[in-house]
Parts: C-alpha cells; sequence; structure tokens
C-alpha cells in the first residue's frame, strides 16, 4: 500500500476513524466547521398600520409586522443572539412604477429609522426591489410586457439612498437588472454614503423556492415570470460571470440565492472571491421544514441545524434565514452545556 498524504502507510485495522468519534467532547475538539449566532440574518416583512401581526400561512413563526411590532420582533431575536436583519416592505399602494420603493417617508425608511433608534448596534440590512411595490409584481419598470433594465436602474438606486438615509447599514438588490450594483454604488456615493456597503444577491435563480415568500411579500407577478431576468437553474459557470460582474460593479459582499440546491456555487464562489459571501435559505427551503416537522417526519432542531452547518462547511460567510431566532436559541444552549467534576477535586 502507498503512502497517503498524512504520512498512513497502513488502512484499517491500524487506521479507526471512528477514535475521534468516540465522545461529544472530542467530536467537538475536532469539528471543521461551527455555526454559530454571528452568522445569522433574519429577513422580516414589514407593513403599514399599528400593532399588526399577521402570520404567514405558508411560514408558520413568520409575521407581516407593522413596524412598533417590527421593533418588538426584532428586538426578541436581537435579544436571542441574532446580530442583522434584512428587511423587506409591502407598502399601502402598489402602482406601475413601485413608487413605495423610493418615498424617503416610505414604509421601509420609517422602519430602519425606528429599528436602529432602539438597537443601534442591530445591523439593519434592506432588500432593494421592485416587486414588492410594484402593481405588476416584476422587479423593474414593465412596457408591454418586458421588464426594461436601463429604466429600471435609477428607481433601484434612489430606492437604495432613501434607505441609507434612513440609516441602513447594508443595502442588497435582489431585482437580478443587469448594472444595478454600479447605479447604486454610485448613487450611493453622490449622496455621500460611500461607507454604506452593498450586498449583492449576485447568483440569484429564478426559483420555485420563492412561492412562500411571494405570498409573505404579497409580490407574485401579475404576467409572466421571472424568468428574463433571474438565473436559469442549469447554469453555474453563468453564476460565476454574475457574481464576477458584480465584484467589478463594487459589490462588498455577494450572495448565492436559494441555497439548499446551489451548494454547489456556495464552494465555488467562495473559492473564487476573496470576499463575504452570504447564502439565502429561502422560504420555501423553510417552509418544507416546518410542514414536515410539523407533521412529526423529522426533528425541527436537528434538521435546522445541520442544514446551517451544511452551508458553512461549502463556505457561506452569513445566512439569512427565517429560522434564525429559533436556531439562536438552540446554539446558545448548546454552547451552555453541563460540565461535571468529581465531588473530591479541589478540597484542601
Ligand atoms: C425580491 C425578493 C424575492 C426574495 C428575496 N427578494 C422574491 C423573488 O425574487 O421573487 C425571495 C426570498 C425567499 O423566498 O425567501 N425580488
Amino acid at each position: 500500500m502507498s503512502t497517503d498524504r498524512n504520512g498512513s502507510t497502513t488502512g484499517f485495522p491500524t487506521v479507526r476513524m471512528r477514535r475521534l468519534r468516540a465522545t461529544e467532547a472530542m467530536r467537538s475538539l475536532v469539528r471543521e466547521t461551527q455555526v454559530t449566532r454571528n452568522d445569522l440574518v433574519y429577513p422580516m416583512f414589514v407593513v403599514e398600520g399599528k400593532r399588526v401581526r399577521r402570520e404567514i400561512g405558508s411560514m408558520p413563526g413568520n409575521y407581516q409586522l407593522s413596524v412598533d411590532e417590527l421593533v418588538a420582533e426584532a428586538a426578541r431575536a436581537y435579544l436571542a443572539g441574532v446580530p442583522a436583519v434584512i428587511l423587506f416592505g409591502i407598502p399601502a399602494q402598489k402602482d406601475p412604477l413601485g413608487s413605495g420603493a423610493y418615498q424617503d417617508n416610505g414604509i421601509i425608511p420609517r422602519a430602519v429609522a425606528a429599528l436602529k433608534d432602539a438597537m443601534p448596534q442591530l445591523i439593519v440590512m434592506t432588500d432593494i426591489c421592485l416587486c414588492e411595490y410594484t402593481s405588476h409584481g416584476h422587479c423593474g419598470v414593465v412596457s408591454e410586457d418586458r421588464i426594461l433594465n436601463d429604466p429600471s436602474l435609477e428607481l433601484l438606486a434612489h430606492s437604495a439612498v432613501a434607505h441609507a438615509r434612513a440609516g441602513a447599514d447594508v443595502v442588497a438588490p435582489s431585482d437580478m437588472m443587469d448594472g444595478r450594483v454600479k447605479a447604486i454604488r454610485s448613487a450611493l456615493d453622490g449622496e455621500g454614503y460611500e461607507d454604506v456597503p452593498v450586498l449583492a444577491y449576485s447568483a440569484k435563480f429564478a426559483s420555485g423556492f420563492y412561492g412562500p415568500f411571494r405570498e409573505a411579500a404579497e409580490s407574485t407577478p401579475q404576467f409572466g415570470d421571472r424568468r428574463s431576468y433571474q438565473m436559469d437553474p442549469a447554469n453555474r459557470r453563468e453564476a460565476l460571470r454574475e457574481v464576477l460582474l458584480d465584484v467589478q460593479e463594487g459589490a462588498d459582499m455577494v450572495m448565492v440565492k436559494p441555497g439548499l440546491p446551489y451548494l454547489d456555487l456556495v464552494r465555488e464562489v467562495r473559492d473564487l472571491v476573496d470576499m463575504p459571501v452570504a447564502v439565502y435559505n429561502v422560504s420555501g427551503e423553510f417552509a418544507m421544514v416546518k410542514a414536515a416537522a410539523a407533521n412529526g417526519w423529522i426533528d425541527e432542531r436537528r434538521v435546522v441545524l445541520e442544514i446551517l452547518t451544511g452551508f458553512k462547511r461549502a463556505g457561506a460567510s452569513f445566512i439569512l434565514t427565517y429560522h434564525a431566532p429559533d436556531a439562536a436559541r438552540w446554539l446558545a444552549e448548546d454552547a451552555s452545556h453541563k460540565v461535571k467534576v468529581k465531588k473530591t477535586v479541589g478540597r484542601r
């Protein structure tokens, strides 16, 4: 037998992989990947009104929240150890140009200001897109059933500036128009927000896994689908090009979305660029876990922590997930495990 790269010349019975799996302490010692509470970003949905707390049917434990309730809910997550949220806004009125997306007193600027006032250290990210605000439900300006790229850029850039002005810590364009990162970066710089980073949804696929989100954000396209701007799930090289283009345009962080069916790309993007790589554990992935757990078919805690570990192992720097508050509580419990010492120790 030849020598392997660890210098071992023999296999079994000299080599026994199970030696390092015998106890939890030993497994912890040699564990290669850790998920921590610092890795979690909690996506939240904001609506107009007061004391509004409407549970999203397909996303148990997640709500459409008015600003007052959003602050309370974000505080609970923050106290559980979740360091960051990402906000999605649902305006009172939708119109063809999505004007609610870029008004200074729009739903997101008010939500951001309230969160930063209550919790200055909480990282508040905002999703930049038009689909929650447009009457047609598409992510850009529409003309004769086509989604126009260049006219959408200015609106997206305005939206980013409005969020930055309200105090957003990170802006995250999810629209998939070409050139949006560059347009947003230069608008932010032009208005004095050169310190606000851009997290680009770079490799964002046209996915069936966004179904529950569209119920939550009331953003289902009224005609057609998003395949003319979001990526074809079959394309790997194209995803890497998207990432490199966003890096060139000035993105500070890039994202792969959805998560579970695209772990190969999380790894490839991790190896391709030297910047933080986010992964979005999207609404459909969440809903499947919740539904199976509700039926008693899987152990929710175990499965969620396994999924999050998978993202980290694939190379994710942080994870956008609807499981964030639960996961934070579970991780805290795991970290405070009990140790036992014999009673006689320490007696003099
Ligand atoms: C907006 C946006 C979507 C998601 C995040 N930002 C929906 C979509 O593109 O249709 C999906 C998130 C999720 O499913 O959890 N463009």
